[in-house]
């Protein structure tokens, strides 16, 4: 198999394996047996807050580090998770990190802003520019860092590579261990390589997929990532992605996700972010409505984490704390 071919051994960031749980009251609220639905907690991986990111980053990382690298060059959204998590790496490491994130100097420095600066990694800002062109800006600092007589080693957007993919190969076969009667996984896709990684161990049919608007055609880069995993083409059109739970863009607070934030929330009390987790959890309702997920069926959502996130979504932060009911306290 080719994912065998890899080099490297993966440095360990992370805390494997990740629980399954059990979420019986929100399979109920979703029609569902109270069994059916289970979560995969890949927000607890453990390194700087968790996320799914963990799992790329340690293939990503040992190959860096047997290249002899010193310095950690990736790209992202303000809020990026992956950002984040790359610092930490770094951190756990000791290697340095440059972040190029999308947006400019000042804002509110809250969610993950903040914590890349507590873990102490360097940002550039680029402006607000699409992914690719941040891709471009990133390489143009590993120039500047090579010049300077670093070993930088770049990290694509979102770690999405086909060695980073790798992380989700392993995910995939960790799942199969906890749940082999396992019939769906909802993940989000952000930039694919998670749900990649999810479809070469699951196969097409067992992986679906939610869009979040970070990228511009998620079916031919999960695509293009599972055929790097196999070594073989895979049509895109074979994948299932829902696409109905991007709202106006990317950054958009939707109503379907403030609802299945506040379910998740209220039923298992389980947090969610709106930019990814909300959006999975919001498909996954989708289907449920439309047949896609039935009842009997063994069901895992992947918590991908992104807490940091939540924290970094003003709308979200609103919404939330208006959400909540004040004691009233009875007359004497
Ligand atoms: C919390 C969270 N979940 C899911 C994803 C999507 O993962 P991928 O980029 O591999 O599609 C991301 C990506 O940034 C994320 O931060």
């Amino acid at each position: 198999m080719a994912t065998d071919s890899f080099e490297t051994a993966p440095a360990v960031l992370g805390t494997w394996p990740t629980p399954l749980e059990a979420a019986p009251r929100m399979a109920q609220a979703l029609g569902l047996g109270s069994n059916d639905l289970w979560i995969k907690r890949d927000d607890l991986t453990g390194l700087g807050g968790g996320g799914n990111k963990v799992r790329k980053l340690e293939w990503i990382c040992g190959a860096a580090v047997a290249r002899g690298a010193d310095t950690l060059v990736t790209c992202g959204a303000r809020q990026s998770n992956h950002a984040r998590l790359t610092a930490a790496a770094g951190a756990r490491l000791g290697l340095d990190v440059v972040l190029v994130l999308a947006g400019a100097k000042g804002g509110p420095g809250s969610g993950n802003i903040a914590l890349n600066g507590l873990l102490g990694a360097t940002v550039a800002w680029a402006g607000d520019i699409a992914h690719e062109e941040l891709e471009t800006i990133a390489l143009a600092v590993v120039d500047q860092l090579r010049e300077r007589g670093a070993r930088p080693e770049f990290i694509p957007y979102g770690g999405s590579s086909t060695l980073g993919a790798r992380g989700y190969v392993e995910c995939g076969h960790e799942l199969l261990r906890q749940a082999e009667d396992l019939s769906q996984v909802v993940t989000a896709v952000g930039s694919g390589g998670t749900m990649a990684g999810l479809v070469y161990a699951l196969g097409t049919r067992r992986v679906l997929g939610v869009d979040c608007g970070a990228i511009r055609d998620p079916a031919a880069t999960v695509a293009e990532l599972v055929a790097g995993l196999a070594g073989a083409p895979l049509a895109p059109e074979a994948l299932r992605i829902r696409l109905d739970q991007v709202g106006a863009g990317y950054g958009d607070l939707t109503d379907p996700v403030m609802a299945a934030l506040t379910m998740a929330a209220r039923t298992e009390g389980l947090v969610l972010d709106p930019i990814y987790t909300g959006r999975a959890l919001a498909g996954l309702v989708g289907a449920v409505k439309d047949g896609g997920i039935t009842a009997g069926e063994r069901i895992v959502f992947l918590h991908s984490g992104g807490l940091p996130g939540f924290f970094g979504h003003p709308a979200t932060l609103s919404r939330s704390f208006e959400a909540f009911t004040e004691f009233s306290p009875t007359e004497s």
